[in-house]
This record gives structure tokens, C-alpha cells and sequence, in this order.
């Protein structure tokens, strides 16, 4: 039997949730505070920006109401998904607050329904949380018991912004605390209708999955900022390249080669603030950290490293392009993002920036404003700057032909993070420097 499914969080990750859910056949209810996000969904409009979220939308729109009513979507499903924000406090801890508003509400709808339901929490959570606050919350609103009455669940999904669709249908694992067996069988039982692979599915109680969820992003910077390190001590190493170190290294089953390439600096929603959050959570308990905090130190330092290259080789009054403001391809999101960082860095510096991303001009813009100049192309880029940096892997940037980098007065200085366009190595009119290799 397919379950009904309510969300409630209509943002970044729960609208493709969403898409992805009813693609699959389910019948979902959405639920948000935010009424233009309740109205253009209505209207099959995704609110958010995610590759093939719109086509699903457009597709499968039959299967998915959307309301403001949460109580009532409670009430109309089998199992209900909490996708709600958990902003970073100023300590480095998330936020609560949403999650136990909405766990408000879903309580008021448990205390009017009769049948079992089950609550899944997917929301990035500290560790705790479930046993000492949204448990409490759910059980004292709805005056049931969390495992007998109703079931419980914590279900935290890997995905980045820009593949969410691919990697919710893909995952490597599918990470399950549970309140009780039951709670956590029933949600295990709907992942093989919606995984187009075999994850290994892994249950356990609330805070191991919790402390499971922060602790994978955290290894994966600590991976980054591994490889990363590698690329800087290759830069003073004549001859070294880190491609070829790490694609050596990754061979070894113990390591692997994914998030294994010496670049710059990750960045986005999860990442920076799951770190963070991790030495966080290990300061409050007696717990140490070393390895988590020098993980977020590290990737900090890599925009000033980043933009004292840039000024290395800017001439006096120069001009600075940087092509790439999202923190990945594929996505408008900025926070945290290299590109983003650098820019505003330079900025800071008083350095004449121009700046072009596929994506991530409109985001960039509302908080820099006019002081940069942000232009309509990558090509605009490159011709009005002395030194261009690519701090965002976009297809298109590798598409712009070698004669619009290349300039005969004074060869074009080209900073490129990712090495996507080392085919401009050879070129005599470009001062090409591929990050993580010795010169
Ligand atoms: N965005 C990602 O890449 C990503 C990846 C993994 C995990 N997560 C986690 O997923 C959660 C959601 O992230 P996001 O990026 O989608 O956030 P978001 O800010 O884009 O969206 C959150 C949505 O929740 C809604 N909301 C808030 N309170 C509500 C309530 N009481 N009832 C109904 N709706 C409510 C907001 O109006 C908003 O539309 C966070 O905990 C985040 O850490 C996000």
C-alpha cells in the first residue's frame, strides 16, 4: 500500500523532496508558513530553484495538495516529513525553534487522530534534540506516547543543492533513529519504492543517527580540507601537481577518491555549519574537537590565501573578474560560497571587482549591491579584468573559446581553482596558474 506523506517545510530541500515523492506515486500533502510559497505551488510553481524539480512539478502536480493547514495534512496522511529550517545560533548550534513549532501543530493533529502516524524528522538537528525536546513536545500536545501511540523517527537525508533529485533516489545510505521497531520498519519499508538503488539502510536510536548525521559532513570537510592542504604545499613544490597526488591517493580503499580534489574552499548550507556545529556540541558536553576545528579554520584561511594570490599578480589600479558565486554548480545558493567570499574579500581590500555566475548574480547582488560590477557573461568578465579567477566549476565557463581569455599587450592572468581550463596552459597571451600545482 503506498502511504499518504505530509511535509511541512516548502524551501530549499522540501520541495524537491516533494517532487521527487510524488514522481515516485505518493500522495503528498505540503505544508508551509509562508503563503506565496503555498500559492505558487498551488499554481505548480516551484518557489525554489532545483534542476528537474519543475518538469516533475509539472508532471506528477496531480498527486500533490498544498495548504497552510498543518493540522489538517497531519490528519490526511500516513507519515509526516518535518523539512523546516534549523538556523545556526550565534554559538554554532541549530536552532530548534522552527522544528518544535511545527511538532506544535502535528502534536495538535495527533490528539485528534485515532490512527497510528508516524513523525520523521529530516531537519539537520543537534545532537539530543529528539529525546529531550521534540519527543517531550509531541507527546505532551498530543498526550500520547511516543512508540506505543505514535512512532517516531529521525531521518536526515544526504543530498547537495543542484543534485537533491539524483541523490534522494541515489543514496548511499538511508540513516534512521527510531522511537521503537515499528516506527522505524514502516519508514524503512517506503525507501525501496522511491530509491532507484540499494542503499544500506542503517537504524538505530535517535541520538547515534543525530550524532551520524553531523559526523559524515564533517569527515567529508575534513576530506576537503585534506586535499586542500595537499594543493597548497604543492604550489611551493616545483613540479608537485595535487591531481595527481590525490587521484594516486583516493586509489586506496581505505581513503577513496571522492572530495578528494585540491581547490578551494567548501561552502554552502550543510557543510561549513555541520562542522561547526560538531565542535560545538563536543565543547558543551567536556568533549574534544581539535580535528573539526582545525578542519573550519583551515577552510577560512583559503580566501585570504586565495585573494593575496590574486594581489600577487594584479598590477597597480588593476581590475579583478571572478567567474563563479555559488558555493557548487547547478545551484543559485551563495552562503558560504568561494566565489561569493572572495568577491566580497576583495571588496573589503577596495580592489575593483567584476563578477559573472549563471545563477547566483540575483542573491549576490541583494548583499553587495553596486559594489561590484556584475556583468551579463562570462566572456564580459574576462574582457574587462587583468586577473580572472574561477572559483565555480560551470560548464559554461569552459565553453568561452581560448581567444576571448587571451590578451597580446599584456598576457591575461588566469587564476583557475579547479583546473577546468588548463587547455589555456599553453597559450603565450595567458598567465595561466592552475591551483595546486608548482610553479
Ligand atoms: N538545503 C540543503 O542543502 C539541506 C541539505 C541537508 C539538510 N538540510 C536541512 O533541511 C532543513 C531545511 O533546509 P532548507 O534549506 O530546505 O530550509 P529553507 O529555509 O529553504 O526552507 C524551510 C521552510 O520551512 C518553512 N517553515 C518554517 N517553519 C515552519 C512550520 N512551523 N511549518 C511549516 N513550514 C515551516 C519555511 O517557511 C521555509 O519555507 C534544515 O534543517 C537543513 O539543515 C538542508
Amino acid at each position: 500500500m503506498k502511504r499518504k506523506i505530509s511535509i511541512f517545510g516548502l524551501g530549499k530541500l522540501g520541495v524537491p523532496l516533494v517532487a521527487c515523492l510524488i514522481a515516485k506515486d505518493f500522495e503528498v500533502i505540503g505544508v508551509d508558513l509562508d503563503f506565496r510559497k503555498v500559492e505558487s505551488l498551488k499554481q505548480l510553481k516551484s518557489p525554489v530553484y532545483e534542476p528537474e524539480v519543475q518538469e516533475m512539478l509539472n508532471k506528477y502536480g496531480k498527486k500533490l495538495t498544498v495548504t497552510l493547514d498543518g493540522i489538517d495534512a497531519v490528519k490526511n496522511t500516513d507519515i509526516t516529513f518535518v523539512v523546516v529550517a534549523t538556523p545556526s545560533n550565534l554559538g554554532g548550534d541549530f536552532s530548534n525553534k522552527f522544528v518544535l513549532d511545527a511538532c506544535n501543530v502535528i502534536g495538535q493533529a495527533l490528539k485528534q487522530k485515532a490512527g497510528y502516524h508516524l513523525v520523521s524528522i529530516t531537519s539537520t538537528i543537534m545532537p539530543g534534540s529528539m529525546e529531550k525536546f521534540i519527543k517531550p513536545t509531541l507527546e505532551e500536545i498530543s498526550g500520547k506516547k511516543a512508540g506505543k501511540d505514535f512512532g517516531l523517527c529521525y531521518n536526515p537525508e544526504f543530498i547537495a543543492l543542484g543534485s537533491v533529485v539524483r541523490d534522494f533516489y541515489n543514496p548511499d545510505i538511508v540513516l534512521i533513529g527510531e522511537s521503537d521497531p515499528k516506527a522505524g520498519e514502516l519508514l524503512a519499508s517506503i525507501y525501496p519504492s522511491i530509491c532507484n538503488n540499494k542503499p544500506y539502510v542503517s537504524r538505530m536510536n535517535f541520538v547515534n543517527a543525530e550524532l551520524t548525521k553531523i559526523s559524515i559532513n564533517t569527515f567529508v570537510t575534513t576530506k576537503i580540507s585534506f586535499a586542500n592542504m595537499l594543493a597548497r604545499i604543492c604550489e611551493k613544490l616545483p613540479g608537485a601537481d595535487v591531481n595527481v597526488v590525490t587521484g594516486a591517493l583516493g586509489q586506496d580503499s581505505r581513503i577513496g577518491t571522492k572530495y578528494l580534489k585540491g581547490a578551494i574552499s567548501y561552502g554552502g548550507p550543510c557543510f561549513p555549519r555541520d562542522n561547526v556545529a560538531l565542535s560545538t556540541l563536543a565543547e558543551q558536553i567536556g568533549a574534544r574537537s581539535d580535528i573539526a576545528k582545525a578542519t573550519d579554520t583551515f577552510n577560512r584561511l583559503q580566501i585570504n590565501l586565495l585573494a593575496d594570490k590574486v594581489q600577487e599578480y594584479l598590477p597597480k589600479g588593476g581590475k579583478v573578474g571572478v567567474l563563479g558565486l555559488t558555493y557548487k554548480v547547478d545551484s543559485d545558493v551563495i552562503e558560504e560560497a568561494a566565489g561569493f567570499l572572495l568577491v566580497s574579500e576583495l571588496v573589503n581590500r577596495k580592489i575593483n571587482v567584476t563578477a559573472y555566475d549563471p545563477l547566483g548574480i540575483p542573491p549576490s547582488k541583494f548583499i553587495l549591491g553596486d559594489k561590484v560590477n556584475f556583468v551579463e557573461s562570462a566572456e564580459k568578465c574576462i574582457e574587462l579584468a587583468d586577473v580572472i579567477v574561477l572559483t565555480t566549476p560551470w560548464k559554461e565557463f569552459c565553453e568561452v573559446p581560448a581567444s576571448k581569455w587571451a590578451r597580446d599587450n599584456s598576457p591575461r592572468v588566469v587564476i583557475d581553482c579547479w583546473g577546468i581550463v588548463n587547455h589555456l596552459k599553453s597559450n603565450k597571451d595567458i598567465n595561466y596558474i592552475q591551483l595546486g600545482v608548482g610553479v
